[in-house]
C-alpha cells in the first residue's frame, strides 16, 4: 500500500498534506489570531463611527416604525424612545409587540409607545392602519419602513401577490403613499433598504416579480425601495427621503425564511464562523437612527446611507432607469386601495 503511494503521481501531495498537519498545531493558534484580529477590523469598518445623541429631544415628535416588534426596529425603537419620542409601533403581533413596548417603557420611563395593527401584506389592513392613525394623530414627523422578510421559497399574499414582494415594497409604497398628506414639515422618510439592491444589474419586469417569476425577490424588493426613495425625494416639498442599508446582523430574518432543517443549520454555522465580522442588533440600528436624529439640514434628500454615514447607491440605479415605471406599476396594481 505505502509503496503504491510512494509510486503514484499523488505522493507529493500525500506527503505536503502530511507535513502539514504535522506542523498545523503549530500555525493553528497564529491562523486563529489572524482572524480574530482580520475580523475585528471588518467588524470597525462595518460600524462605522460612533454617535451621541444626548442632546437631542423628540418630545412632541410622532414616529411611525414598522416592524418594531423584533431586530433592527425594535432597537431603533429603544433609542428613539430614550429621545422621548412618541412612537407607533406598526406590528403585525399584538402580544409579542406588547410585550416589547412595555420592556422600552419600564427601561426608559417613556409611556408614549403606541401599539398599532399593521400587517403588511394586507393592503385593507393598511388603508385601516392609516385611517386609525389619523383619526388619532394630526401629524406625522419620522417614517421608518423597517418591517421586511426573507423567503427561500415563494409564497403569495390574499391578492395572489408574491409575499416578499407584498410586504417589503408594495405595503410600504401603499403606507407611504396613504400617509404622504399627514407628514409634517420638515418631516422625513427613511426606508430600510439592503446592499443587496446592489445585485440587479438588469432592467426588472415588475410584473415577473409580482408573480414570483423571479427566485431572488428579496434582491429586487430591496432594489425598489431605493427607486422608491428616489421618487419621493424629488415629489415631497418639505419631507426629506432617505434610504439605508443598516450591515449584516443575526435578527430573526433568516430564521423566519422558512428554510430546510439543512439550510438552517447551514446559515446557523455560517453566522457562527462569521459572527465577530457581523454586527451587534444595536449596532445594526445605528445608521437608521442617525438617519432619523442627525439635524434635518444635514440630511441628503434622496441620499443613501450605510455604515453610519452617507454612502453611494449602485451605479446600475441611475443606468436603469426604472423610476418612473415602478412608480406608475405600483399605483396600477394597488389602485383600488389608494
Ligand atoms: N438583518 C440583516 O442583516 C439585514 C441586512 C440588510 C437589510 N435588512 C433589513 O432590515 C429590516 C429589518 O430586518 P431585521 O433584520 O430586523 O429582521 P427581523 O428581526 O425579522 O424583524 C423584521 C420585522 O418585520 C416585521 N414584519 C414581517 N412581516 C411583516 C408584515 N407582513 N407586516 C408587518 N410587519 C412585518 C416582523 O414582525 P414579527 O415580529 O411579527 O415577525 C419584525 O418586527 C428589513 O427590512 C431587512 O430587509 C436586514
Amino acid at each position: 500500500m505505502l509503496k503504491n503511494i510512494i509510486q503514484s503521481k499523488y505522493c507529493p501531495i500525500f506527503l505536503s498534506s502530511l507535513i502539514f498537519l504535522y506542523y498545523l498545531h503549530y500555525f493553528l493558534p497564529l491562523l486563529i489570531l489572524a482572524y480574530f484580529i482580520i475580523a475585528h477590523f471588518v467588524h470597525l469598518y462595518q460600524r462605522g463611527p460612533i454617535r451621541k445623541y444626548n442632546q437631542i429631544n423628540l418630545e412632541g415628535k410622532i414616529v411611525i416604525i414598522t416592524g418594531a416588534s423584533a431586530g433592527i426596529g425594535k432597537e431603533t425603537a429603544r433609542k428613539l424612545a430614550w429621545q422621548n419620542a412618541t412612537i407607533i409601533f406598526a406590528c403585525r403581533d399584538e402580544q409579542k409587540t406588547i410585550k416589547v413596548i412595555n420592556e422600552i417603557k419600564q427601561e426608559t420611563g417613556n409611556s408614549k409607545l403606541h401599539y398599532m395593527n399593521l400587517q403588511l401584506d394586507d393592503y385593507n389592513n393598511v388603508k385601516e392602519f392609516v385611517k386609525d392613525f389619523k383619526n388619532k394623530f394630526t401629524q406625522l414627523d419620522i417614517l421608518i419602513n423597517n418591517a421586511g422578510i426573507a423567503q427561500w421559497w415563494h409564497k403569495y399574499n390574499k391578492n395572489n401577490h408574491e409575499l416578499v414582494f407584498a410586504t417589503n415594497y408594495l405595503g410600504h409604497f401603499l403606507l407611504t403613499r396613504l400617509l404622504m398628506d399627514s407628514m409634517s414639515k420638515e418631516s422625513r422618510i427613511i426606508i430600510v433598504s439592503s446592499v443587496m439592491h446592489e445585485m440587479i444589474r438588469s432592467k426588472l419586469n415588475f410584473n415577473d416579480v409580482l408573480n414570483g417569476k423571479y427566485l431572488e425577490n428579496y434582491n429586487n424588493t430591496k432594489y425598489c425601495g431605493v427607486l422608491l426613495c428616489q421618487k419621493l425625494s424629488r415629489i415631497l416639498k418639505s419631507t426629506k427621503v432617505v434610504a439605508l442599508h443598516p450591515g449584516v446582523i443575526k435578527t430573526e430574518l433568516l430564521d423566519k425564511a422558512g428554510n430546510t432543517i439543512i439550510l438552517q443549520l447551514i446559515q446557523k454555522m455560517l453566522f457562527w464562523l462569521f459572527r465577530p465580522m457581523t454586527l451587534s442588533v444595536e449596532e445594526g440600528a445605528e445608521t437608521t437612527i442617525y438617519c432619523a436624529l442627525m439635524p434635518y439640514r444635514e440630511l441628503l434628500n434622496g441620499g443613501y446611507y450605510e455604515k453610519n454615514r452617507l454612502s453611494k447607491y449602485s451605479k446600475s440605479i441611475e443606468k436603469l432607469n426604472q423610476v418612473e415605471e415602478l412608480w406608475e406599476f405600483s399605483h396600477q396594481i394597488l389602485k383600488e386601495y389608494l
